[in-house]
């Protein structure tokens, strides 16, 4: 297939592009630095920073996964800004020139996260439910879910794969926890009790091509392991994985004074399953959190 991704060069771009070479796709990159491309998602790989440059290329799919690293840094106005321009925006952008191309793709899976569904609290939540809470994560990732179901005015069908914390090697949530952790100056954060939705890279790769590969697929997808932990187990196990200890817990008072409205990201949660990939056959390899962990942190 030929298949544009946007966000090709990041955490899970990355690892797609080597997936879908070593599988024979040719891939497409839409990126801010189309000559870091190839270099960093494979040699055959062609970066473009421009859509114009794909006129005479015949798509036949379109991964959206471009946006700006939430949790990087507090959610000031101008954060804000860069976070909703680097996903809406984007997006917008991106089915705007579908619209005018004659030629245009099949599918276009589009990134979301399980922020959609705000702070679930204890609710068990499934594709067929609705925000249990809106803040700003939720409404980001709405309105980003949104301009990407404009395609289907299109004719295109538009997968939208709702993202946990993806764990890998090689970047990402795990990797920033590790230093803390192997000082064996991890902890909860807050009282432990929000769940984590997480899922293990392999997974969440082979989860988007199964997704490439459904004729029928469309709509929402939970892109996380079927058994989601709570922040507190999600502390222990990555600590018992390293032989540390994790007797620090962060305060949620002093969370909230240092990272503002951000802190409602760590402190809140979702007990999310996947219930429509299970449903349409995807097998997770990764169910567990100790298997997921061990493999990372024990084949580095
Ligand atoms: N990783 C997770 O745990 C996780 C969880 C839930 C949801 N997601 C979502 O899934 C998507 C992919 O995740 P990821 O971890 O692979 O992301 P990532 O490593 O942070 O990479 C995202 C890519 O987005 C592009 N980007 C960054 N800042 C941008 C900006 N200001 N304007 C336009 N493009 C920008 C970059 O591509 P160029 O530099 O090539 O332009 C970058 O490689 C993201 O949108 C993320 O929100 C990820």
């Amino acid at each position: 297939m030929n298949i544009l991704l946007t966000g090709g060069t990041g955490l899970i771009g990355r690892a797609l592009c080597r997936h879908w070479l070593a599988e024979g796709h040719r891939l497409w990159v839409w990126s801010r630095t189309p000559q870091s491309v190839a270099k960093l998602c494979g040699a055959e790989v062609q970066g473009v920073g421009s859509l114009q440059q794909l006129e005479a290329v015949a798509l036949d799919a379109v991964v959206n996964l471009a946006g700006a690293p939430i949790a990087d840094r507090p959610w000031t106005k101008s954060r804000k800004t860069l976070l909703w321009d680097s996903r809406v925006k984007l997006t917008e952008q991106l089915v705007e020139w579908l619209g005018k191309r004659e030629q245009k793709p099949a599918l276009l899976i589009s990134g979301s996260a399980v922020g959609w569904y705000g702070d679930g609290g204890e609710h068990r939540l499934t594709e067929a439910d609705q925000p249990v809470s809106t803040d700003f994560a939720s409404q980001l990732c709405n309105a980003w879910e949104e301009r990407a179901n404009e395609a289907t005015v299109l004719g295109i069908r538009v997968v939208l794969v709702r993202t946990g914390l993806v764990l890998a090697r090689d970047g990402g949530f795990l990797q920033r926890l590790l230093p803390v952790f192997k000082l064996g100056l991890g902890g909860r954060l807050g009282n432990g009790r929000q769940w984590m939705p997480w899922i293990h890279i392999d997974d969440q790769i082979a989860l988007i091509d199964f997704l490439l590969r459904q004729p029928a697929a469309s709509g929402p997808y939970n892109a996380c392991a079927p058994t989601p932990v709570r922040n507190a187990d999600f502390t222990r196990s990555l600590a018992h994985c390293l032989h540390r200890p994790a007797l620090l817990p962060v305060p949620a008072a002093v969370l909230k004074p240092l990272l503002g409205e951000l802190a409602g990201l760590l402190l809140g949660g979702q007990h999310v399953l996947p219930q429509r990939s299970q449903e349409e056959g995807f097998s997770f390899r990764y169910t567990h959190l100790d298997s997921a962990l061990a493999d990372l942190l024990m084949h580095p």
